[in-house]
């Protein structure tokens, strides 16, 4: 059996499991340095040009507070090379926590309305998923989605530049911003086009909303997985049902605690979710905006739960069997995740 680990073992393991990311936004992995640099191009945008001051900028109030800040951002990043720059970043930082792959959430309306073309966006991706793959090893797929504050307009938009363009790694279609006040029914036509089209469908529900916002992303759109999610834990049915559906949450506990979903990781209900079945993969969402890592997100969990080596490697496994990677590639880190845990039995043993 393997058992309990803890300080540099427990850090050892974690970085030595081979991990999937299944949510994290382009414009939100954007590392300290690079919004900086940006930010000083364009003082005009209002995001702090001092890293003191930007540190002020991300400690959010709430969680419309955090995407006024994160809408300022993405507003830095006007073309090809700034996109290119975002993409290699985002893979360097992942070859850093020992990721593999990640499915990338990108906001193709955001940056057209702030003036970049199709063709921009679309060549910094090519770009930047061609050379993450050959600099560090990191294979990328997009997930675009409606920035959700922006109504049916960006919906009918999203849908139009994800299905004419397709472009190589588009894998699925998610949904963003905020869920108050934002039904996510409305945008039912989008995704139904975007899932006959073969893109899967993932929307962010139950970030800052409750169950009732969960059902709907199953029942209206479709959803083969959520972006977060975590608002299901009040509702028991809810939780059985994803558990039965093979439904899995994209939980991101350091980002729900920094946009102030939950006081901490104790309180967060991910213990809830892993107790009712459901099928929880660790993400980070916007990382350096919330000070989060993907090996910080699986300590953080592990230490506060109490989880065992072989409960730690079970969600590594969980991110890669939820993933839209191909059969023989899941199976290619299902396997490493078994021989590193094997490892650690035997040296415990
Ligand atoms: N939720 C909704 N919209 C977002 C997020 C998020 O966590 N991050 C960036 N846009
Ligand atoms: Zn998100």
């Amino acid at each position: 059996m393997s058992g309990f680990l803890t300080g540099e073992a427990l850090r050892a393991f974690v970085h030595a499991l081979p991990k999937v990311e299944l949510h994290v936004h382009l414009v939100g992995s954007a590392s300290l340095p690079t919004v900086l640099e940006l930010a000083r191009r364009r003082p005009s945008a209002g995001v702090p040009t001092a890293p003191e001051a930007l540190a002020e900028f991300f400690t959010f109030r709430d969680f419309p507070h955090f995407l006024r800040n994160y809408l300022a951002v993405t507003s830095l990043v006007r073309d090809t090379r700034d996109i290119h720059t975002l993409v290699t970043g985002l893979a360097a930082d992942l070859a850093a926590q020992n990721a593999r792959y990640a499915e990338v959430t990108v906001t193709p309306y955001n940056h057209l309305l702030d003036g970049m073309t199709g063709d921009d966006l679309l060549t910094g991706l090519a770009t930047g998923r061609a050379a993450a793959k050959a600099e560090h090893g990191v294979e990328l797929a997009w997930c675009f989605d409606i920035p959700g504050e922006k109504g049916v307009v960006a919906g009918r938009e999203t849908v139009v530049f994800a299905l004419r363009e397709r472009p190589e790694g588009l894998v699925s279609f998610g949904l963003g911003g905020p869920e108050v006040g934002v039904g996510r029914a409305q945008f039912a036509p989008f995704f139904t086009r975007a899932r006959e089209a073969g893109l899967h469908s993932v929307p962010h529900a139950g970030e800052t909303t409750g169950p009732a916002t969960v059902w709907s992303a199953v029942h209206d759109l479709g959803a083969e997985r959520i972006g977060h999610g975590v608002g299901a834990y009040t509702a028991p049915a809810l939780m059985e049902y994803l558990a039965a559906q093979g439904i899995p949450l994209e939980v991101c506990p350091t980002s729900n605690v920094r946009t102030g979903q939950f006081p901490s990781i104790a309180a967060h209900p991910i213990r809830r979710l892993l107790d009712h079945g459901v099928v929880v993969t660790l993400n980070t969402d916007d990382p350096p905006m919330f000070g989060a890592t993907l090996d910080g997100e699986y300590l953080a969990v592990a230490e506060t739960l109490g989880l065992t080596a072989s409960e730690i490697a079970r969600l590594a496994e969980n991110a890669v069997h939820a993933s839209f990677l191909e059969p023989a590639s899941k199976a290619a880190l299902v396997t490493e995740i078994k021989e590193i845990l094997l490892q650690d039995t035997e040296h415990l043993a």
